[in-house]
């Protein structure tokens, strides 16, 4: 397993399904971990089980919110602790942007307002963060950045498997995650000559509760044959928050069980 002591990793969006593994298996691998996320019952939730933990602090911060990105590396530097390591994690990834319960509208009647909000956190909030390292922490010691994309980054959403379902893929999902590996393209060679490497990490379908007829349907996609679980997209990320990555540069790392390989 990935050694990651000497590393302090910093994480938005650390309280959902896939933050919250990583924040719980990073610790484990003996990293300091700085979590982020909104204010809120995950945020609360993640205090709850890991605040007794020397190697574990937490701070609020919206991504979308510019003032808060500004300062946020210079609060935790500040307390005494300077992450080499940064998960550009923190995603609208389904019921947060309508109201919990609610399903996306179609493509036709998808609002330039819900667009732009999906933007502002997924896109343009990974770019303050990254800004933020440029400006803080990148130049002063070797660091490095995980930028998080999806499967339907680079391939389109079978739209199919959402019908009857009380979720649906959106336009501006897949829209923000293939943005997020053009930041990480653009800045491998922008931060090459300062010590400072910037990956993509592609997760695919983790199971998280989806009912018997999802999984099956989604399930035919993939050539392993099923969904994910957060431990398996763990497993990579600690290896690309680890010094035994410090090679790779530039690169989007897919762990979806093959399904982009079809
Ligand atoms: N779970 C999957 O199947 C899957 C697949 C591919 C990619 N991903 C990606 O992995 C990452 C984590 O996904 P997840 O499954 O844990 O999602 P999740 O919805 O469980 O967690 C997302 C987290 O981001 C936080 N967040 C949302 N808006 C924010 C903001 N403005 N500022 C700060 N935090 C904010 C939420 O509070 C939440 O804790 C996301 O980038 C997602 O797109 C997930």
């Amino acid at each position: 397993m990935a050694d990651l002591k000497g590393r302090t990793v910093f994480i938005t969006g650390s309280g959902g399904v896939l933050g919250s593994t990583y924040v719980r298996r990073m610790l484990a691998e003996g990293a300091r971990v700085v979590a982020s996320d909104l204010k809120g019952d995950r945020a609360d939730a993640l205090v709850e089980r890991h605040g007794a933990d020397e190697n574990f602090r937490f701070y609020d911060l919206d991504v979308g919110d510019e003032a808060g990105v500004e300062e946020i590396f210079k609060r935790i530097q500040g307390d005494g602790w300077e992450p080499n390591v940064v998960l550009n994690n923190a995603a609208i990834t389904g019921e947060m942007l309508m109201g919990k319960g609610k399903s996306f509208p179609d493509f036709a009647d998808t609002t330039v307002e819900d667009f732009e909000k999906t933007l502002r956190t997924n896109l343009t909030g990974a770019f303050m963060i990254a800004r933020q390292m440029d400006r803080d922490i990148v130049g002063k010691y070797p660091a490095t950045l995980i930028n998080v994309a999806s499967m339907y980054a680079l391939n389109g959403a079978h739209h199919g498997i959402y019908e009857g379902m009380p979720f649906k893929n959106f336009s501006a999902y897949g829209v923000t995650k293939a943005g997020i590996h053009g930041l990480t393209v653009w800045l491998a060679g922008y931060w090459a000559d300062r010590q400072a490497t910037v990956n993509t990490i592609a997760p695919g379908a983790v199971f998280n509760g989806h009912s018997d007829e999802f999984q099956s349907r989604v399930s035919e996609l993939i050539m392993a044959g099923r969904m994910g679980k957060p431990d398996e997209i763990a497993d990579v990320m600690l290896f690309l928050a680890s010094e035994a990555s410090g090679y790779m540069t530039g690169q989007l790392v897919n762990v979806d069980g093959g399904f982009s390989a079809w």
